[in-house]
């Protein structure tokens, strides 16, 4: 077990570069299964999410090798069709690898994928169109068993635009026969980049970005060399956490377009913000002003990734926000430990009414999941005092190093390894 200790109260300044998008990865890794060949992937971060599913293409028969911040990945010979229970369980996303396996292979074994920290992780979007597409799902102790004589394209109505299917089905749709179309299709940054990661594999494939994406099936694929887009939650981290210790942060290599939504209401509250071509900063003079009313929503809305950090950041401005929570169950646990630094903040329902403090005190806390982790460090950046940030596991699922990052900028902060008797007593 390690924590994560910082000393709040430094001002944050200078520059960060961002890493890869562990979302773009995750389905880009996925559909390295499709073409039966060589797969070169750069600016890939080091994260565990992203070596869990490179643990997942080995255990399926691929060889993967990691050259820095390029993976490389020859899906050449598939040999299993299964993906190992210890393996889907170590990342929630693995349901990802459904549809590419099934493509390649006209059979998959996956189990359930299990519960997480931010509410219940349902599949029906997924093998539901799976379905429509002509394969066959059993479910049975605990595993999904799928296999398909031959997959053909369909239009497919996803009732939500889930981000998962409508990957799930893009990889899938591949190896189809005809055309399959998906409308209500998510439109999220990652979605588009997994569409060029196809495109550069030699699919027919348009409309990502948009409610509608139609694949062409059965074009001839070869092999691929790739850059994965930056990570728009690990940025919008950043600048939260210039805002929180009235620094001045400017995150490198990122896409603007992909922090719209956030820049706007880091505008309303006052913060200074530049935009450049690859590059946004944030700078705190005054005070934060509050947010009536924030709500969560599918891309281009403001991100439910960023709702974390972003609570984190108006718990400190002068007045009281609602931040409300539109698309997963359990998203509010990390408010708990933000409580125990000092905010006040009640959920009720799905929304977190957070009335600023003056300020945050540092204390004992535990990540309860990958961006309430993340939240919690930002804050305590900002906390009066000493704060153990314990269960980091969670963080490093999404925020490749990330104490290295603040170190640069100017906080106090340090790894720290801890025996087991720390962890929380649940
Ligand atoms: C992706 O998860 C991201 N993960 C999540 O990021 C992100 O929060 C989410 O999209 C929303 O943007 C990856 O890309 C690896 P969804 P995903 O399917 O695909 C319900 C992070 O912190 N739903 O768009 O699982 C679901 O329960 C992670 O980096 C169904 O009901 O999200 C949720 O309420 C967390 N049935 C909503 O849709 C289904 O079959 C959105 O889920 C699928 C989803």
């Amino acid at each position: 077990m390690s924590k994560i200790v910082i000393t709040g109260g430094n001002r944050l300044e200078g520059d960060v570069l961002i890493s890869g998008a562990k979302n773009a990865v995750l389905p880009i890794m996925a559909a390295t299964i499709l073409n039966a060949g060589l797969n070169i992937i750069h600016h890939c971060p080091r994260l565990s999410d992203v070596e869990g599913s490179l643990n997942i293409l080995e255990a399926l028969g691929c060889t993967v090798k990691r050259e820095d911040d390029t993976v490389i990945v020859d899906s050449t010979t598939i040999s299993k069709h299964n993906v190992p229970d210890h393996l889907m369980r170590e990342m929630r996303s693995s349901v990802i690898f459904l549809g590419s396996i099934i493509a390649r292979c006209k059979q998959a074994v996956i189990s359930t994928p299990g519960g997480c920290e931010i509410g219940p992780r349902p599949i029906d979007l997924h093998t539901n169109a799976l379905k429509k597409m002509g394969v066959h799902i059993e479910e049975s102790h605990g595993f999904i068993h799928c296999s398909a004589d031959r997959l053909k394209g369909a239009e497919i109505h996803l009732h939500s635009p889930s981000v998962g299917a409508t990957e799930n089905i893009m990889l899938t749709a591949v190896y189809a026969e005809g055309t399959t179309v998906i409308y209500n299709a998510a439109k999220e940054p990652e979605v588009m980049d997994l569409q060029l990661y196809l495109q550069e594999m030699g699919v027919r494939i348009r409309g990502a970005g948009t409610s509608t994406i139609v694949i062409e099936g059965g074009c001839p694929l070869h092999e691929v060399e790739h850059t994965v887009i930056a990570d728009r939650i690990e940025a919008f981290t950043y600048l939260a956490a210039a805002a929180l210790t009235r620094g001045s942060v400017r995150v490198q290599n990122v896409v603007p377009e992909h922090l719209y939504s956030a820049i706007a209401i880091m505008r309303e509250c006052g913060l200074n913000i530049k935009i450049g071509k690859t590059d946004v900063s944030v700078t705190r003079h005054g005070i934060l002003r509050p947010i009536k009313k924030i709500y969560t929503l599918p891309y281009p809305g403001f991100p439910t990734d960023m709702q974390a950090p972003m609570t984190a950041m108006l718990s400190i401005a002068r007045g009281t926000s609602v931040v409300s929570e539109t698309i997963f169950k359990n998203r509010f646990r990390y408010t708990d430990e933000l409580t125990r630094m000092g905010a006040d903040i009640h959920v009720e329902g799905q929304a977190a009414v957070i009335r600023g403090v003056h300020k945050l005190t540092g204390a004992p806390v535990y990540s309860p999941d990958l961006r309430g982790g993340a939240a919690l460090v930002i804050a305590a950046l900002a906390a009066e005092g000493e704060t153990e940030v314990n269960d980091i596991s969670h963080i490093e699922r999404g925020y490749e190093e990330i104490v290295e990052k603040f170190a640069q900028l100017g906080a106090t902060i340090q790894k720290v390894e801890t025996k087991d008797e720390n962890k929380q007593q649940t």
